[in-house]
């Protein structure tokens, strides 16, 4: 995408106030977009991007509380006027071994798919009808490579994004020609979430065929990708250096 390429479209993209959010929010104002942060607690960092990136606003909200949603959408008509791409980026975890299924409890099961999945689809659903009018309207999900393989952080964590990514395929089949859906899996990727992870960091640099872990640029990259690819809907593209073949 070249500079101006999204100028007039709007975008929200939750969980922006770091990491793979933060990097998506920078790209899309790059090429033009006005860039709805988002985060449910780091304000500073939010408003700080906001500030860096032309025409973006900052708006706390978790995509987890029914008002928050509402007060997300409706705070982003009210700065734009309407809406064009959705990001669904935020995301939580709890680090679990898989083996020791006591510590799954089902209020982890709970805490992890109130914001993966139940904020997803709640605020997928707040913005359909403004992602409808857009005429070009367009949603990448954030989902993960744990979503797809037997692997991930937690079981828990790993079902949620495989809902996820389910979800996707579901909302592409109803929401076309109007709206495109799409999601992208990362492996691993270095961000505040991964930060302590040097072990599994390691093993990544050994057993993907590209020798490395992602950049939060990385998968980026392949969002705005998918917010272009104006013939592709119901895609969950993988974005793991090809770690799914070894
Ligand atoms: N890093 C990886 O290796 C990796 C791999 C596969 C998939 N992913 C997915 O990528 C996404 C982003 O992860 P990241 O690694 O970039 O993490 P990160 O740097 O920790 O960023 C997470 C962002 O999500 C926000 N957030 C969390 N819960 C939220 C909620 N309920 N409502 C609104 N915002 C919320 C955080 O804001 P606050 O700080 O205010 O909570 C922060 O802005 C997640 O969905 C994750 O599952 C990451």
């Amino acid at each position: 995408m070249t500079e101006g390429t999204l100028a007039g479209k709007v975008a929200i993209v939750t969980g922006s106030s770091s990491g793979i959010g933060e990097a998506t929010a920078r790209s899309l104002a790059a090429v033009g977009a006005l860039v709805v942060v988002n985060s449910r607690q780091s304000t500073e960092a939010g408003e700080a991007l906001a500030a860096e990136l032309p025409g973006a606003v900052y708006l706390q909200a978790d995509v987890a509380d029914p008002a928050g949603v509402e007060a997300l959408v409706a705070g982003t008509l009210e700065a734009h006027g309407r809406l064009d791409i959705l990001v669904n980026n935020a995301g939580t975890t709890q680090l679990i071994a898989h083996h020791d299924l006591e510590a799954a409890t089902v209020e982890v099961w709970r805490r992890i798919f109130e914001v993966n999945v139940f904020g997803t689809w709640q605020l997928t659903v707040a913005c359909t009808p403004h992602l409808q009018a857009s005429g070009d309207g367009v949603i990448v999900n954030v989902s993960s490579l744990a979503g797809h393989r037997p692997t991930g952080s937690s079981i828990p964590y790993a079902a949620s994004k495989a809902a996820l990514s389910h979800m996707t395929l579901l909302l592409a089949n109803v929401l076309g020609p109007a709206v495109r859906v799409n999601a992208v899996a990362p492996g691993l990727v270095d961000t505040p979430w991964t930060e302590d992870w040097d072990t599994l960091k390691a093993g990544v640099r050994a057993m993907a065929p590209l020798q490395r872990t992602a950049t939060p640029e990385d998968v980026a990259h392949v969002i705005l990708g998918l917010v272009g690819a104006r013939y592709v809907t119901g895609e969950v593209v993988l974005v793991d250096g090809g770690l799914h073949l070894r």
